[in-house]
This record gives structure tokens, C-alpha cells and sequence, in this order.
């Protein structure tokens, strides 16, 4: 799929851009804090209707305005498909060719995008969280489903943390709990069944891209820590069981803590090689290498269940990897995805890419067309 046309209105350092791309390479260069990297920020937003580095949407707003509006032109195997998304203090409205929808998970993924960053390498060395989250925003991509089960068990689960206090505090009856416990119990077994279908795939591309990078014979695997015991690949109703189970017996504790200690919001990944923990004895360059191979196989997988290419948003990459890094990066989708790349020299551009891309220089939130 490509992004043929966007137009975005007050984003961050833009206050009014119209742009058309190329259906290849598009390399986006200039000095540092133009706006190079809030571009493919405004893609990422309008693919996933959130920003990749920050979580406050109203930092997306252009100073001192009141709204900010990203509209895009698709083009899949279905057709030509217009977006919009709309974001005001009131919140946000999302249009796919003209029609407002209902729910936000029935417009993210209508362009789907693949994210390199620098930052790639917390998804190995950070905190559980930013492991969840990736997760959540990959298969969130490619299932609506799994949005509207996550959202829905987000809201009963500040409900429940909610409640817990309050029995603390003596104000409500533990009795009243089993309701959140039911309904808990009914959308997390959803959520698990998602993720550990996900990364089982996910494991076996990023096996296979790892080795070719490596060209290794050592054994990529990744793993899924929940925070119930999930290793032997439970089934919905089983998961329903034991987790309205574990909830109740430990019902006391999480009253004294204040918070649900169980449940897919706590749940963690683990990365081995050959059996060895990457995050604790991995070096940095091996660390490096199994983010790499993550979101080139996150590319796979995209492509296996929507049956398009995803469009690749590289943020200054070139510069933090080696030359044989590069070539896998390279060779592992250029022929094939759509990429906009930013950089703040073209010379860090390998030639491959430079030969065929459309270049634009970014400066201070204009951005000026340059022939080949
Ligand atoms: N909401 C906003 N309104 C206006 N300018 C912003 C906003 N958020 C960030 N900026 C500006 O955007 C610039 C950073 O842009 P960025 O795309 O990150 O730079 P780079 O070209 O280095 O990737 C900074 O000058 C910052 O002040
Ligand atoms: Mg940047």
C-alpha cells in the first residue's frame, strides 16, 4: 500500500502542508528540530490515531491552536481510500472517505506503517511497558477486534482499581468485586489469545530474519511472560477460569496494594537466543540486532495477514547502524515498501536508496521539493 497525498493542518511545527509522495523512496533531510522526524510522526498518527513518542495527543497541536488535522490518500489493493483525523480538546473524530466512524478501532489500521527508530532499542533494554505497548499498537494494526477487547478491559480495570480503594477505605463491599471479576475474566482471555497467536508468529519471521543477519544457526525465540501461567497455550474458556479464579484469591492483597496485580496489563515479553536471555546477557550490537530483526519481521507478518506490503517510516536510522545491518534493512523490503526516510545528511543514505528516492529538505516546518 502507499500514501499517495497528505495535508496536514497546525500538526506540531506545521501550520499548513499539502504534500505529494512518491510511491518509493522518499527521503526527508535537514538540519536538527525542523520538523523532520513531526512528518513521519503525522503518518504514524494517521495510520494509528496516536503519536509513537508521545502519549499527551495535545503536544500534536501547533502552539496556540485549538485543533490539529491530518488527512491522507491511500492506495491499497482494494482502491483509493481517503483519511482524515481530527483532534480538538474534545477529543478526536476519524473519517474514512468522508464518512465519520463510530469507533476509533474501525479506522486505525487503514494504512498500515512499520516504525524504525533509535529508539527500537528499548523495546529490548525498557520497561515492560513500552514492550506491552508495542503489542498492543502491532496487533492493534492488523485486528479492530483486539482494540475494542483492550479498550473495554482498560476501562473495567480503572473501574476495579478504583473500587479497590474504596473498600480500603472502608466506603464499598468486597462483594461487589465479582461483577469487575467477570467481566475481566471475559475480555482478558481475548487479549491473551491475540497476543500469544501474535508473537508466535511474530517469533518464527524474526527467527528466520535473525539468522539471515547473523547468518547464524543460533535460535531467535520470543516468549511470552504472563503474568498467569500461559506456556502451555491455554485455550479462551480455560483462560476464563483460572484468571476469575486468580482474581478472586487474590482479591485481599489487591484490596491492601491498591492496584489489580494480575492480568494482561502486566504481562511482559522475554527474548532469547539460543536460551540466553537477550535483555540481561545480550551485548548492545546483539540487542541491536534483535530489534532489527523484530520490525522486519513485524513487516512479514503485516504483509501475511492483510496481504499488502506496510508502508516503512525510517527515523535517522542509517547513522546508528553498521554497513551489514544496513544491507539487511535495505535488502528486506526496499523493492517492496514504500519508505520515507529522515536524515540529517543524504550521505548517510546508502546509494541504493538515493539513486531512486525523491528528496525533500525540511526547514523549520516548510519543506521544499527537490528533483532527483
Ligand atoms: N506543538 C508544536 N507546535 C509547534 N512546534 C512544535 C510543536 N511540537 C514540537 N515543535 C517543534 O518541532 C521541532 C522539532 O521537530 P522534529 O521533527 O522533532 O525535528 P527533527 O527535524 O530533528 O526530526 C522543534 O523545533 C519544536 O519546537
Ligand atoms: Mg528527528
Amino acid at each position: 500500500m502507499q500514501l499517495n497525498e497528505t495535508e496536514i493542518t497546525s500538526f506540531r511545527n506545521y501550520k499548513s502542508l499539502r504534500m505529494e509522495w512518491s510511491p518509493h523512496t522518499n527521503i526527508l533531510y535537514g538540519m536538527n528540530a525542523q520538523g523532520k522526524t513531526n512528518l513521519l510522526e503525522s503518518i504514524y498518527f494517521l495510520s494509528l490515531t496516536k503519536s509513537h513518542r508521545t502519549a499527551q495527543d495535545k503536544e500534536l497541536i501547533h502552539f496556540g491552536d485549538s485543533f490539529t488535522l491530518v488527512k491522507g490518500r491511500v492506495e491499497r489493493n482494494v482502491g483509493s481510500v481517503q483519511l482524515e483525523v481530527l483532534l480538538t480538546n474534545k477529543g478526536k473524530k476519524v473519517k474514512i472517505n468522508g464518512a465519520e466512524q463510530r469507533r476509533l478501532s474501525d479506522f486505525i489500521g487503514m494504512i498500515n506503517v512499520v516504525l524504525f527508530a533509535p529508539e527500537d532499542l528499548e523495546l529490548i533494554k525498557g520497561t515492560p511497558q513500552v514492550r506491552r505497548k508495542f503489542l498492543d499498537m502491532e496487533i492493534g494494526q492488523v485486528s479492530p477486534a483486539y482494540l475494542y477487547y483492550l479498550n473495554r478491559y482498560n476501562k473495567i480495570l480503572l473501574q476495579r482499581n478504583h473500587g479497590l480503594k474504596e473498600i480500603a477505605k472502608g466506603k464499598m463491599d468486597q462483594s461487589l468485586m465479582g461483577a469487575w471479576d467477570e467481566q475481566l475474566a471475559l475480555y482478558a482471555p481475548k487479549i491473551w489469545r491475540k497476543r500469544l497467536d501474535f508473537l508466535k508468529k511474530l517469533s518464527s519471521w524474526a527467527d528466520e530474519i535473525h539468522r539471515r543477519i547473523t547468518d547464524g544457526k543460533e535460535k531467535l525465540l520470543l516468549h511470552y511472560q504472563g503474568s498467569i501461567p500461559l506456556e502451555e497455550q491455554p485455550d479462551e474458556e480455560t483462560l476464563r477460569e483460572k484468571y476469575f479464579e486468580v482474581l478472586q484469591s487474590k482479591a485481599e492483597r489487591d484490596v491492601e496494594r491498591g492496584f489489580t496485580q494480575y492480568g494482561p496489563h502486566r504481562d511482559d515479553l522475554l527474548f532469547t537466543i539460543d536460551g540466553n536471555e537477550v535483555q540481561s546477557f545480550g551485548s548492545q550490537g546483539q540487542q541491536r540486532t534483535v530489534a532489527l530483526a523484530l520490525k522486519l519481521a513485524e513487516i512479514e507478518l503485516i504483509r501475511e495477514e492483510i496481504g499488502e506490503y506496510p508502508v516503512l517510516l525510517l527515523d535517522d536510522v542509517f547513522s546508528e547502524l553498521d554497513v551489514k545491518r544496513q544491507t539487511h534493512l535495505i535488502t528486506g523490503f526496499w523493492d517492496k515498501c514504500q519508505t520515507f526516510i529522515t536524515t540529517t545528511g543524504v550521505e548517510a543514505i546508502p546509494m541504493e536508496f538515493l539513486k531512486m528516492a525523491s528528496l525533500y529538505h525540511i526547514e523549520n516546518g516548510k519543506v521544499s521539493v527537490e528533483g532527483r
